[in-house]
């Protein structure tokens, strides 16, 4: 019977055949994450606008046009995050966690929300993996945070993954890049698209993004920051580049990367998929020094990525198998329900995976939904207090011993 609602545009459901996929990739990353140090965080779904404003930048897209915004009841204006960076450093510096042993090492799941145009693999709401590595300068800590999504995207098995590095500098010398930018666009402005026209002076690096030929041509011989990193900047570039080719791990050094948030200095990368199609990072970020003294704290070097949950389970494109049950109790008689459930507590008291039935089939149709559910064993009920158990592989069946129903059911493994 089809509703008379759907999930708003853009949003979906997670059935439990794709929860099983996703509970996976968060169980993976939760190891290596947990295994290199880093302790989870949760932040609220909702923050004050300003907060995103300020941290991701008024020039980019997700300000400018993609931003859930409202008005609650007190009248303060309130956005539904669409990303997770910004408010970990508000949630720092509110904690004082720069009083602690620095670097604060932080990882996240959750839900996020942009007002994009859906399309597979972009979403209103979709869901994050990421990590941010806070109060340190090191291009260590760069390198780390690459190779633990490596790690992620290799252990999970996502095909055809290629990761692009690049640099955008410090803050000053990327000042002096962008004029020299901004002086190459003006000086060919009647070649760019109109969009990047109007925003030669408000965001130029945006121009390496156009699709439009007239800008791609101008962008072609654009100068590059990667090109102009000089003293401290190259030095930290290089020693980045250094522990991945150490750690093995494969990049391309695209001078063009741009990345959609404005808080990136030096660093940047991106992890692209092949399978993914238009949509094709499958994760990505970078070092963000000037963050979290934008927000109004001391000045503290950070670095950090997240990856997209939906763009990793759809470049898997698998479905999770069914788990199984241990068992099924079926019971011959009615009269013997009560203490089918008794014996399904007890045996999940001691680890089994059982279900009983719930839906009053008969003998048959019992036997078919345990088959159906992937049960391993069925214990049958018999009205005189004794009971059978059926291998569901085998199909044979034998007397079990009711006072000591757990090991009849592990083979006396539990
Ligand atoms: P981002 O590149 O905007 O970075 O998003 C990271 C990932 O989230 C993307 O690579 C993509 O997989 C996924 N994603 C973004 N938008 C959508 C969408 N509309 N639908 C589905 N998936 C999407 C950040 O958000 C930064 N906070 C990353 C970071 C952390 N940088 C430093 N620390």
């Amino acid at each position: 019977m089809a509703s008379r609602y759907q999930a708003p545009r853009g949003t979906f459901d997670v059935l439990p055949d794709q929860a099983r996929a996703r509970a996976r990739v968060e169980a993976t990353a939760a190891g290596i994450l947990a295994r290199a140090g880093y302790e989870s965080i949760q932040t609220p779904s909702f923050e004050d606008t300003d907060l995103f404003e300020r941290g991701v930048g008024r020039s980019t897209d997700i300000v400018r046009k993609e931003m859930f915004t409202f008005e609650d009841k007190g009248g303060r204006s309130l956005t539904l995050r669409p990303e997770g960076t910004a408010p970990i450093c508000r949630a720092y510096l509110e904690h004082g966690m720069h009083k602690l042993a620095q670097p604060v090492k932080l990882s996240y799941v959750g839900p996020f929300f942009r007002h994009e145009r859906p399309q597979a693999g972009r979403y209103r709401q979709f869901h994050q993996i990421g990590l941010e590595c806070i109060g340190t300068a090191s291009p260590l800590a760069d390198a780390e945070a690459i190779m633990l999504l490596s790690d992620l995207l290799g252990e999970l098995g996502v095909p055809g993954v290629e990761l692009h590095l690049g640099s955008l500098g410090s803050l000053d010398s990327r000042k002096a890049y962008l004029d020299e930018l901004k002086a190459h666009l003006h000086a060919h402005e009647g070649d760019l698209s109109a969009d990047v026209r109007e925003r030669i002076d408000v965001n130029p690096l945006r121009a390496f993004d156009s699709d439009h030929e007239g800008t791609r041509g101008v962008m072609a011989s654009a100068p590059t920051i990667v090109d102009a990193l000089e003293g401290e900047d190259g030095e930290h570039f290089a020693e980045v580049r250094a522990q991945l080719d150490a750690a093995g791990i494969a990049y391309v050094i695209d001078p063009t990367l741009v990345r959609g948030l404005d808080y990136y200095t030096r660093t940047i990368f991106s992890f692209v998929c092949d399978a993914l199609g238009a949509q094709s990072e499958v994760g990505g970020g970078g070092r963000y020094d000037g963050l979290i003294e934008q927000l109004g704290g001391p000045a503290t070097p950070a670095v950090g990525w997240a990856v997209g949950i939906e763009r990793i389970l759809l470049a898997l494109d698998e479905e999770e198998a069914a788990a199984g049950r241990d068992g099924f109790i079926a019971v011959g008689d009615p009269g013997q329900r009560q203490r089918a459930m008794a014996i399904a507590v007890e045996l999940r008291n001691a680890g089994l995976a059982v279900e009983v039935d719930l839906a009053g089939r008969g003998m048959k149709g019992q036997l078919k939904h345990a088959d159906r559910i992937g049960a391993r064993q069925v214990l049958i009920l018999e009205a005189d207090g004794s009971a059978q158990l059926r291998d569901m592989t085998t199909g044979e069946q034998r007397v079990a011993d009711t006072g000591n129903l757990v090991d009849e059911m592990t083979g006396g493994e539990a």
